[in-house]
């Protein structure tokens, strides 16, 4: 059975803006951001406190949070990979962080520069700093259906990366697809292992959409119990440390497949798409989200 209602969260600003070759400027992110603000959406990922000589694309963090309309009852989580991350962060203004690792030795030296283990440890601190600042942590692991470096990543490694992150006291696991290779037989076999560690209603689905499979797995991960999607406006994204990887699910067709399916998520489509519109003609190109390909030619 679906679950009946969906949280969709929106992580183009930040996912979807981290890749992009030419610097995007910064009061594009801001309207881009107060845009969606307005469609309905309860989670909208801002920006990256990562280093900006890792990736400059996200070096105007502070002047993005400080800059967009922060609505009531909707949350502007950031990207923390450390205590340095952290701090300036909750200095810009940040309510919610998420920590990033992954279930692949080698993404994880590639994208954060260290080991698993080592990045657990600095996930740590940050835990415990945001538990003396009462801010909700999310954890995101990545590569959980393949490694752009290792190639398979077994469902066991990504069951105890989840687990240590759940039990660290992440109050959701995001389990992403970076290279969008999975398909519904792999994400059904990973979610069937993770569940038994990490109870579904703590999980949520990051799906890239390289090999065409995004709309698919997902529809697997909600059959299996999973409420919480994670969406990119327009399609827009992928991961400077995964190359040839591919934005996430456009939101704009995540949220027609769940109107479809009668379950309710509180996204207004139409101000959606127009959000698309107008950061597709700002980075001057065409979205990626087939829903509004396809309202173009009506
Ligand atoms: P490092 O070089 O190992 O760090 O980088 P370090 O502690 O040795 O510090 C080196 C320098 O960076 C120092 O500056 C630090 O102050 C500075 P210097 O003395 O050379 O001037 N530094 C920082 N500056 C700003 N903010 C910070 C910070 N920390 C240290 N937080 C580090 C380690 C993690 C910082 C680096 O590897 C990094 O920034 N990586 C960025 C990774 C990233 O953003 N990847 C993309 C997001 S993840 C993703 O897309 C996947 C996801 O979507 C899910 C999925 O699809 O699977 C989430
Ligand atoms: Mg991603």
């Amino acid at each position: 059975a679906f679950p009946r209602r969906v949280k969709v969260v929106e992580v183009g600003p930040r996912d979807g803006l981290q890749n992009e070759k030419n610097v995007v400027p910064t009061a594009v992110k801001i309207n881009l951001i107060n845009m969606l603000s307005e469609t309905g959406l309860q989670v909208i990922e801002a920006t990256s406190f990562v280093s900006p000589k890792w990736v400059p694309q996200m070096a105007d963090h502070t002047e993005v949070m400080q800059g967009i309309n922060k609505l009531p009852g909707i949350s502007y989580p950031v990207l923390t990979p450390n205590l340095k991350g952290f701090q300036a962060a909750v200095a810009a203004g940040a309510k919610e962080v998420s920590i990033f690792g992954a279930a692949s030795e080698l993404f994880t030296k590639k994208n954060i520069n260290c080991s698993i283990e080592e990045s657990l440890e600095r996930f740590d601190e940050v835990m415990a700093a945001a538990r003396a600042a009462s801010i909700p942590v999310r954890g995101y692991v990545s590569c959980v259906l393949g490694c752009p470096y290792e190639g398979k990543i077994s469902a066991a490694k990504v069951a105890e990366v989840s687990k240590k992150m759940y039990s660290m006291g992440c109050y959701e696991i995001s389990l992403g697809d970076t290279i969008g290779i999975g398909t519904p037989g792999s994400m059904k076999e990973m979610l069937t292992t993770v569940m038994k560690e990490v109870p579904v209603g703590a999980l949520a689905v990051h799906c890239h959409d390289t090999y065409g499979q995004a709309l698919a797995n997902i529809l697997v991960a909600l059959q299996m119990g999973v409420s919480v999607v994670d969406a990119s406006v327009a399609g827009l994204g992928g991961c400077p440390y995964a190359q040839g990887a591919s934005g996430n699910v456009a939101t704009e067709d995540l949220v027609y497949m769940l109107n479809g399916l009668g379950i309710h998520t509180g996204v207004d489509l139409q101000k959606l798409m127009d959000t698309g519109t107008f950061i597709c003609s700002a980075l001057n190109r065409r979205t990626n989200s087939k829903v509004s390909q396809a309202s173009c030619r009506l």
